[in-house]
């Protein structure tokens, strides 16, 4: 009987523990294990207390199940693995006519699962980037010598129609340039500390993208006006904003499928269209951009739980990111544009690290929200 419980509870996606009146671990699913990184061998018999940071916590929680003085309890606790500890949520469940007294579920924070995945890929465009870094320091001197020669030559020339040769080898020289000191600029730079509002970056990349593109894009606001001020480099928080709302301005602007699905109204809202829908909603707009600041408490970001993080993103109702893209969007070189070099995201995601936070997003035609979260640390 027991076998085939437990048989039934390694299907299940949720970890879970089962334990005697004493906290003894009778059984640890297939989902708990691999949560874990630890084998059943080694856990069986061993105390589920050992699993958390939190062992009085955990303790009272365990007595109030098996004295039957509450039949469930939810906590917060710290996990211990190997090499970490995670916050989870746990729920110890007093179980009725079953070989174990008590059913622990242990459910790891989302936000945390979220963390270390853009952790992952953080590493991940670190080892990346050193690779272009190197290749383009060697492709720096060259580059220089082949743009003199090219310079030299262009004087010898007698005929003013072979000119046009030259100039093509020395514009392309300096469009590589530019590439290759992008490439290498960031690294290089240190943050500037100052007291900042998160709202000045906002309004400095509002003022910016209204003077590009004019009336071409709406832009909304939609400030949280409680964001307290933080220490931060402004000038890269700007700069890596505005990479955001210049890419959201860009796929709106020059993506045909949104143009024409602005023209249509398809893709955005269309059952918003219609008299069967004539709700309040707004009715599907042309190319528009929100600029969102909200805060969070209590957040869990790279490895620590903060107690203020502040979310500003840009928010655009354009095509969104092209399918292929959307796992290797944040590495260097990656583009869907023509004109784009894909440093943008990348530089954006260094700077966000840079004061301890990253970058995200969530993407469906219609509704793209890139969204850069900052830890706050109060001033
Ligand atoms: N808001 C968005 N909607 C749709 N696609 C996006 C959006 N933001 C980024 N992308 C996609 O991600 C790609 C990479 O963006 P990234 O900013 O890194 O490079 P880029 O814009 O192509 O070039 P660069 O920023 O260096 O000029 C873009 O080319 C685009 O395809
Ligand atoms: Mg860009």
């Amino acid at each position: 009987m027991a076998t085939k419980f437990t048989d039934a509870y390694d299907l299940l996606a949720t970890s879970v523990l089962l334990v005697d009146d004493d906290g003894r671990l009778l059984h640890v699913n297939s989902a708990a294990q691999d949560l874990l990184e630890r084998s059943l061998k080694s856990l069986e018999r061993t105390a589920a207390v050992d699993l958390f940071i939190d062992a009085q916590a955990f303790t009272k929680a365990l007595d109030y199940v098996s004295g039957r003085k509450l039949s469930s309890v939810r906590l917060t606790l710290s996990l211990r693995k190997p090499l970490e500890s995670v916050p989870a949520n746990v729920t110890l469940t007093r179980l009725l006519a079953m070989p174990w007294s008590i059913l622990i579920e242990i459910r790891e924070f989302e936000q945390h699962a979220l963390a270390e995945r853009n952790e992952r890929l953080f590493h991940e465009i670190e080892i990346y980037k050193d690779t272009f870094r190197n290749l383009a320091h060697e492709v720096k001197n060259p580059l220089g010598g082949l743009r003199g020669a090219a310079q030299l030559l262009e004087m010898e020339l007698q005929d003013p129609a072979l000119k046009e040769y030259t100039q093509v080898i020395i514009d392309e020289a300096d469009r590589l340039q530019v590439l290759v000191d992008r490439l290498i600029r960031p690294s290089q730079s240190q943050l500037s500390m100052s007291v900042v509002n998160i709202h000045e970056v906002c309004e400095r990349v509002h003022a910016l993208i209204k003077a590009e593109y004019q009336d071409r894009i709406t832009i909304v606001k939609d400030y949280d006006a409680s964001v307290p001020d933080m220490k931060a480099d402004m000038a890269k928080l700007v700069q890596a904003y505005l990479n955001l709302a210049r890419n959201a301005a860009q796929s709106l602007l020059s993506d045909d499928r949104s143009r024409s699905q602005f023209e249509s109204g398809s893709a955005v809202d269309d059952t918003a269209r219609g008299p069967q829908h004539s709700d309040d909603r707004p009715q599907p707009a042309g190319p528009q951009i929100t600029l969102r600041t909200r805060i969070l408490n209590k957040f869990y970001l790279l490895n620590k739980v903060h107690r203020l993080v502040v979310v500003v993103s840009v928010v655009d109702n354009g095509a969104g990111v092209p399918m292929q893209l959307k796992d290797r969007i944040f590495h260097p070189l990656v583009t869907g544009r023509a004109q784009g070099t894909g440093l943008g995201l990348s530089l954006a995601q260094e700077l966000a690290h840079q004061h301890g936070g990253l970058i995200e997003f969530d993407s469906e035609p219609g509704h793209t929200e890139f969204r850069m979260l900052l830890p706050l640390e109060q001033v």
